[in-house]
């Protein structure tokens, strides 16, 4: 079977979570067989074997919110061999000097032909090695894989190119600085569409790290983070300290199970507020519906709606004015029909933005008088105007005290209460748990999964509720 490696995003439990949910319910079924944090190994049911598999997963790219590359696996090779090859400590020489061999001839016959990594000889050619560890924090990638083993897969790799025939054969060069230090994050999307590696005399090849071994892979597709940063920082109306981030909206969307017809799938965004969820909705085709309780959000999304149908060229369809509208969460089921949404994704109000920590009390008082109510009267109108078993996608906050304490609303007693049952953000049942603490995923972990930047004191949850 064909496998695959997925560069996960930086919140890797939760990229991890929508991977897997979107290869257990979309078209292009598959499993997760291997993981670590910054890598997932993929097999698909079918996938493979199309034609225009390489277009299918530029798709599956462009739906993920949590994927950053797709690349596809053409060998493996097992954790001891690699520690033989480069141990801590060398001792035994030779036996260092065979292994090295050893992988030097695995990599020797899958860099080049017609089902290598490239197809034929080129006189110029140029790569760049990315080397994904099992964990950033981990010694042996500062101290072995960054500073003995990157040098010598780049001048191995080289060697064999003008072996095989090409006249140049370059690498990209990682700044010197970062390699001594053994601190080095391997290119990102960005640069892989500025030096062109999706060429076919060009590539990027990666070494991805699990508990296992390594996995050697070159990419095919990778995430236009320019183009999401555009929507987000472009729209003619932002305001950064109350929106979600691009990602987050699209892991959120596909959260909600429809991976089919989308064009034909309408889906709410209650607390619209500048409509981050509701552009990036529209960027997968969905038809997108919105209101908030302040009217000038509702002119901005409005505005903000026809800012990205002018940039992606397409026509306003009729009535967009009127299916994002000024109006109460409270009070849903006034203005939209019973049954009428196959999807719900949304961010609340979450509470004040603090700049510094608030008191405990401050915040029970601030969930118990505000926040909870509102949540519990949102809930109870979403479930009337949600078509049956569809789902909501919902953020609740989690905020950290100055008394040491993180306080949060109890979603899972309100969703209950309405009615909606909560679905894990990951089937442990599909996943082949790790045995490194930092790795593994315990079952009361993957319930809900939080996204958040390091200090932030209000941390968003993510839920996933169906319709009873
Ligand atoms: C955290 S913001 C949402 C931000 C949004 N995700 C974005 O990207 O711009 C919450 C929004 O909920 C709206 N809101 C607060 N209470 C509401 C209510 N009872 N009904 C509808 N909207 C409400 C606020 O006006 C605000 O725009």
């Amino acid at each position: 079977m064909e496998r695959f490696l997925f560069v996960l995003g930086s919140n890797w439990q939760l990229s991890l979570a929508e991977l897997d949910n979107y290869l257990n319910y979309s078209q292009n079924r598959g499993k997760i067989i291997d993981y670590s944090a910054n890598i997932a190994i993929v097999e698909f049911e079918n996938l493979h074997q199309d034609k225009q598999y390489i277009n299918k997963l530029m798709e599956i790219q462009f739906i993920l919110g949590g994927c950053q590359k797709i690349a596809e696996i053409y060998d493996f090779i097992d954790i001891n061999t690699i520690q033989d090859a480069f141990p801590v400590q060398i001792n035994k020489y030779r036996f260092v000097e065979k292994t090295r061999e050893k992988i030097l001839s695995i990599i020797g016959n899958l860099i080049i032909g017609k089902k290598g990594i490239f197809p034929k000889v080129y006189e110029s050619m140029f790569y760049a090695v990315s080397i994904y560890p099992n964990l950033y924090d981990d010694n042996y990638y500062s101290d072995i894989l960054v500073k003995h083993f990157l040098p010598f897969l780049n001048k191995e790799i080289m060697e064999i190119l003008k072996q095989k025939g090409a006249v140049k054969a370059l690498y990209y060069q990682y700044p010197e600085k970062n390699i001594k230090k053994g601190n080095l994050n391997p290119i990102f999307p960005h640069h892989i569409i500025k030096y062109e590696l999706l060429k076919e005399n060009r590539a990027e090849i990666i070494f991805g790290f699990t508990e296992e071994g390594v996995y050697i892979a070159r990419t095919f597709t990778t995430d236009d983070p320019n183009f999401k940063k555009k929507i987000d920082e472009e729209r003619p109306y932002k305001e950064f300290k109350s929106a979600i981030s691009p990602k987050l909206a699209l892991i959120m969307l596909n959260f909600l199970n429809i991976f089919v017809n989308r064009e034909k799938k309408k889906i709410l965004d209650p607390f619209i507020g500048n409509g981050t969820i509701g552009l990036f909705a529209i960027l997968q085709d969905f038809q997108i519906y919105g209101s908030d309780i302040d009217k000038k959000k509702v002119k901005n999304t409005i505005r903000n709606i026809y800012w990205l149908l002018g940039l992606l060229e397409e026509e306003i369809p009729p009535f967009i004015d009127k299916s994002v509208l000024n109006h109460d969460a409270k009070n849903l089921s006034d203005v939209f029909e019973p049954y009428f949404f196959d999807g719900i994704c949304t961010e609340p109000d979450l509470g004040p933005f603090y700049i510094k920590k608030p008191y405990y009390t401050q915040v029970k008082e601030l969930i118990e008088r505000n926040l909870e109510p509102l949540y519990d009267k949102f809930f109870r109108e979403a479930y009337q105007i949600l078509k049956p078993n569809c789902r909501l996608c919902f953020i609740s906050p989690v905020i950290s005290t100055i008394d040491g304490k993180d306080i949060q609303v109890n979603i899972e007693k309100l969703a209950s209460k309405n009615n909606f049952i909560l679905i894990p953000l990951l089937d442990l049942t599909r996943i082949n748990n790790k045995s490194n603490q930092k790795l593994k995923f315990r079952r009361q972990h993957i319930k809900t999964l939080i996204d958040a930047k390091k200090g932030q004191i209000t941390k968003r949850r993510l839920y996933v509720l169906e319709k009873k």
